[in-house]
């Protein structure tokens, strides 16, 4: 075991206080005393707006700045203002799809992709009315993998941005990131890579996968709600950012609209904090595939897996467990010799029982599941269980256990 999971809960106050199972971690987090510390040291010592001349306003900017210098480590981008903090992923990418959308012209192609949950659709599909054509890649219906020939086929010397996420929220599968990339790139392509449900479980790399633009969701890697964009800085400089004129046109801050709530921002930096003691505690038999990196770079690599590592295991029991329940349907990779290439979220439905009855029966016993689309809803329609309630989602996070697993199959064998 790469993780000692009893260190990692103590520092969980929601996890070790509570009898609940938190099995809805794709859905979000809990979050560390670190970060609940936060807030308050934020509200406490530095609550002012940005650019005053007086102490607490320079406290909060060089705490955003520390921020920013945070996820720049956890992202390995080069630069810490190509880091945009915003609200959440989908508002982000609203932003940054409309702010493109001033470069493009009608019969311009964007590809998106079936797998996707729908932050990383609609808005792409909202360009359709300057007259884009928005492209989808299929999956293979049998395993959720993307359809790479279909990829192929759709790109096209018309594409202008290919949107796809690093993992897919709903079935877990990872996709070929670097490769989608590669190829949308000779063609002429930007890349939006969404790593909301990534991120949790991987070490992150922009430069490795040399994607324009990525986001991720601070709530999902044990932080408070807060979307974070990075984008190759020649990029975000050149781009128009919708703002109001008399707010810095340089980025980051051109894309920041209005005041951030920079106590999220000063804990999310608690959160990458956090995996960073992770990887210094247990991450050391990993530093070897990282002679390249140094210090927090470093440690929130091996941290991320070290993370990586636990939850697979942990995964595998998951799994192998579910398959013993009479009447199952799991879906996405299903194959534990590919479990690299499948985030730890499990998704399947039971003959003869509603997602939401399992969802609800788990729920009265505190243990907390997801049932649904979870917004991945073009996956939902191409696997046909939109109109039957989607499925039932169960998503690992570092702090759970394997008794935990096993009270929550007890609880699945029983209902
Ligand atoms: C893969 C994926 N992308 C995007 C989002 C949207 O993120 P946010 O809630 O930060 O807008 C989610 C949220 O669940 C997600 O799982």
């Amino acid at each position: 075991m790469s993780l000692d999971v009893q260190w990692i809960r103590s520092h969980f106050p929601s996890v070790q206080n509570s009898n609940t199972v938190f099995l809805d971690n794709p859905g979000g987090t809990q979050v560390t005393q670190a970060v609940i510390d936060a807030f308050r040291e934020y509200l406490e010592t530095a609550n002012a707006n940005h650019g005053g001349l007086f102490p607490t306003s320079e406290r909060s900017d060089a705490m955003v700045q520390q921020a920013r210098r945070a996820f720049a480590d956890f992202l390995n981008a080069p630069l810490e203002n190509e880091i945009v903090f915003g609200p959440n992923m989908t508002t982000l990418t609203f932003t940054l799809s409309r702010a493109l959308s001033r470069w493009l012209h009608p019969g311009d192609e964007i590809i998106v992709t079936r797998l996707d949950h729908d932050a990383n659709v609609a808005p792409w599909v909202a360009l359709e009315e300057r007259g884009v054509v928005v492209k989808r890649v299929d999956i293979n219906p049998d395993d959720c993998t993307l359809n790479m020939a279909d990829f192929e086929k759709q790109l096209s010397e018309k594409t202008r941005v290919v949107a796809v996420g690093l993992a897919s929220n709903a079935v877990g599968t990872v996709n070929p990131v670097r490769e989608i990339a590669d190829l949308a790139h000779m063609a002429g392509a930007l890349v939006y890579a969404d790593a909301v449900a990534y991120a949790p479980h991987y070490p992150l790399d922009v430069q490795a996968l040399n994607v324009d633009f990525l986001v991720c969701s601070a709530y999902k890697f044990y932080g408070p709600h807060l979307g974070v964009l990075y984008g190759k800085y020649d990029l975000l400089d050149r781009l128009h950012a919708y703002k109001v004129r008399p707010a810095e046109n340089t980025p980051p801050h051109k894309f920041e609209t209005g005041t951030p709530s920079f106590e999220s921002i000063h804990a999310a930096a608690a959160a990458i904090n956090y995996l960073a003691s992770v990887g210094e505690k247990f991450g050391a038999e990993y530093a070897s595939a990282y002679p390249q990196f140094s210090g927090r770079r470093l440690h929130l690599k091996t941290a991320m897996r070290a993370t990586q590592a636990y939850e697979k295991n942990l995964f595998a029991r998951l799994f192998q467990g579910l398959r013993e329940l009479p009447d199952l349907t799991f879906y996405g990779i299903a194959n534990l010799s590919r479990f690299d290439y499948r985030a730890p979220t499990a998704t399947f439905n039971l003959r003869g029982k509603t997602p939401q009855a399992i969802a609800r029966a788990l729920g009265a016993q505190n243990i907390n599941v997801w049932d649904g689309n979870y917004y991945a809803l073009a996956l939902m329609e191409r696997l046909d269980l939109e109109r039957t309630g989607g499925a039932v989602r169960i998503g690992l996070a570092q702090y759970n256990t394997a008794a935990e697993i096993d009270r929550l199959l007890q609880a699945l064998h029983q209902l």
